[in-house]
């Protein structure tokens, strides 16, 4: 342990540069508590490094070598590639920061428990629904390039009362500014299945239409819709590949389950295209945010 922050020291039997992080850091990327919840438990006295009390703030440790204990339980760093599900609200912007300062989904999600979270995809400020994190770089390059895009399934409300019909260019493949769309899978939707963009009810002249596409263009959805004369009221996201949105309320996020991971892993290769075969899994109240 050191508490300099002056240049790193080298091992003295390897040579090798020892890397060190503020204790408080560590205890939060261990997932122990937030950083300003680990700094409590430091000043509290409740963190012990190599069997020693640590209280400073400023102390550092490093991970590859000291023991960390908080109340006499070793803790350590998370090495595993995390996969969280966000149940995005509206008035976020899908950016891990905003020069402007602007609400943004990062302020959503366990951040500083699991550094290198990011979006995999987009939604509009606007949208809702399922915005899928990861730290895996790997496995979020692969979900989005455009070779083995998964399919996302959208709920849209739309201005006017809209016939099946209508959704025939969309089937079709409906050509927008910057090209042609592959054909989308739509269909109208009932009341009770739209509930998540018209809570109490579809109201008079609008339409509630589900939306499923494979490509991940910019305002697609809303920009296919409003080619058919039926601009979009309220966008929600409830599938992405195999994932579906369960078991999380609007605003918090959650773990996904070890069969979710899974299967998101085969989704690249074309697993789990159709909505038909979309992991469902139940979880605990305990494994939620
Ligand atoms: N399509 C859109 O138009 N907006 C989104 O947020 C996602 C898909």
């Amino acid at each position: 342990m050191s508490s300099r922050p002056d240049m790193p020291p080298k091992d003295p039997m390897t040579g090798e540069l020892i890397v060190p992080m503020r204790l408080q850091r560590f205890l939060a990327r261990s997932g122990v508590a937030s950083r300003r919840g680990s700094e409590d438990l430091m000043t509290a006295g409740r963190v012990r490094v190599n069997g020693v009390v640590v209280t400073e703030l400023g102390s550092k440790v490093d991970p590859s070598r000291d023991v960390v204990e908080v109340d006499g339980r070793r803790v350590s760093l998370n090495e595993q590639p995390a996969y969280i599900m966000l149940n995005k609200p509206a008035g976020y912007l899908t950016t891990m920061s905003d020069p402007q300062g602007r609400p943004c989904v990062a302020s959503l999600i366990p951040a500083e428990r699991y550094p290198g979270l990011f979006p995999v995809g987009r939604l509009d400020k606007d949208t809702t629904g399922l915005l899928l994190f990861t730290t895996d770089g790997d496995l979020g390059q692969a979900l989005l390039h455009p070779r083995h895009h998964v399919s996302k399934t959208y709920i849209a409300l739309v201005d006017g009362t809209m016939s099946d019909r209508e959704l025939n260019p969309l089937r079709q493949g409906i050509t927008l500014d910057d090209g042609p769309c592959q054909p989308a899978r739509c269909r109208l939707l009932e009341a009770d299945e739209a509930r998540a963009v018209a809570p109490k009810g579809i109201p008079r002249g609008t339409t509630a239409v589900e939306v499923i596409i494979r490509e991940g263009r910019k305002n697609q959805v809303k920009r296919m819709l409003s080619r058919v004369h039926h601009p979009v009221v309220r966008l929600h996201r409830e599938r992405f590949g195999p994932l579906v949105l369960t078991d999380v309320r609007q605003g918090s996020w959650r773990p996904l389950t070890d069969a979710e991971v899974k299967a998101l892993k085969q989704a690249p290769q074309g697993g789990a295209a159709s909505s038909r075969n979309a992991t469902r899994t139940k979880q605990t109240r305990k494994d939620r945010a």
